[in-house]
């Protein structure tokens, strides 16, 4: 790339059989919702996370509502969320007209702190016939979603430990950590059930898509089931309950394929790229990339910056200048109108993050070269040159 040619933050990388297989699901007249390549690419998937079925939805957010309706959540019931995070698990427990609790993260491993969650179970809520209410409303608390944070692992197994004898399911959101490892297996493999997105801007994508995995059959079923309008006849239009129109079309499900073949390629060079930022951003004053936990290997779907000196706000500007995107944190989810009058708790690190953290160019065809130019970019505002 030329030296002032535009760096964005995150593109698609469909440079391998995507065209072929998608060609081939038209050419056969296979493009809506059943066909050959959505079969290849639930199993294909769930080999590569390690589980024993994937079950393809129209996107993340649907295979987050889904997973929370078969984690038997319902009308007034809790279910916990972090507060920092996108805004897709928030809403996907608003559809189940439930009610997000928002707790902090660490700076660690930038997901739910475990510290947190513990002492909000023990100082909020109390067991009650096998099941965790919060004190405060008196409402179950039916989920917990913990979120893998730009790719990053959380720390999986004490909030399984303390969701184990709360008798909380775990929906793991690994939208952002596909082929991230945690204590050596995939992340999404660990809760009851894990979802995926396949948005434009994922490790891999599908223009839109997502995946449900999970390793109980029964509730792969019924993920199938809910997901393709609840039919329960193969040819008449019967159909047992309400269900949802969520299903991946064949077409997309193709180029999901493709994308899957390269997950190797594309991990590999996420994290090279990643390594290249860490060593030349070194000896730059006030600025530092996220590391990963020992235990955890991180797809480094996304390339967050820590900042000391400047704003994130003011290094995304000073960036576009020199034609360079970059986007900040989400805001946290207590601070949005519609979750404002939902309780938050141990959200001071959460704070922090979103006021320190600022994503940087991280698409996997990043050139060597357009590294170097983010670095000494970076360097410039750094020195304010
Ligand atoms: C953390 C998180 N959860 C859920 C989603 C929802 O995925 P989708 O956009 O495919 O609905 C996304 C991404 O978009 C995400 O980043």
């Amino acid at each position: 790339m030329s030296s002032n040619s535009f760096i964005p933050l995150s593109v698609p990388n469909l440079s391998g059989n995507e065209w072929k297989y998608a060609e081939d699901a038209i050419k056969t007249g296979w493009v809506s919702s059943v066909g050959s390549y959505v079969d290849e690419f639930e199993q294909k998937f769930a080999e590569f996370v390690g589980v024993k079925r994937a079950i393809a939805v129209v996107n993340g957010t649907a295979a987050l509502h889904i997973s929370l309706m078969l984690a038997g959540v319902e009308e007034g019931d809790e279910v916990i969320v972090p507060d920092l995070t996108f805004v897709a698990p928030a809403n996907a427990v608003a559809y189940c007209n439930a009610t997000p609790v928002f707790l902090g993260s660490e700076w660690s491993t930038l997901g739910l702190d475990p510290i947190i969650l513990q002492k909000f179970l023990e100082e909020k809520c109390e067991l009650k016939d096998g099941q965790t209410f919060n004190k405060n409303t008196g409402r179950r608390i039916a989920a917990i979603i913990p979120m893998h944070t730009f790719g990053n692992p959380v720390d999986m197994d004490p909030i399984l430990k303390l969701c184990q004898t709360s008798n909380i399911p775990v929906i793991e959101d690994a939208t952002e950590s596909l082929g991230s490892l945690y204590k050596g297996a995939k992340t999404g493999s660990f809760g009851l059930l894990g979802c995926f997105s396949f948005n434009g801007n994922k490790i891999m994508t599908t223009g839109g898509g997502g995946m449900i995995v999970t390793n109980d059959e029964k509730l792969a079923d019924r993920a199938k089931h809910l997901s393709t309008t609840a039919k329960s006849d193969p040819i008449e239009y019967d159909h047992d309950e309400i269900g949802y129109n969520y299903r991946l079309v064949n077409v997309l499900a193709a180029i999901g394929v493709g994308q899957l073949e390269q997950m190797g390629d594309f991990v590999e060079t996420k994290r090279r790229n990643y390594d290249c930022y860490i060593k030349n951003l070194s000896n730059v004053q006030g600025m530092q990339m996220f590391v990963e936990q020992e235990h955890s290997e991180s797809n480094y779907w996304m390339y967050p910056l820590i900042l000391e000196t400047i704003t994130p706000m003011d290094l995304t500007r000073a960036l576009g200048e020199k034609r360079i995107q970059a986007r900040p944190v989400w805001k946290l989810m207590h601070t949005l109108p519609m979750f404002k009058h939902c309780e938050s708790f141990g959200i001071e690190d959460s704070e922090e993050i979103y006021n320190k953290v600022l994503c940087i160019p991280c698409s996997t065809d990043l050139s060597e070269e357009d590294v170097n130019r983010v670095c000494k970019s970076l360097e410039e505002v750094a020195n304010n040159e």
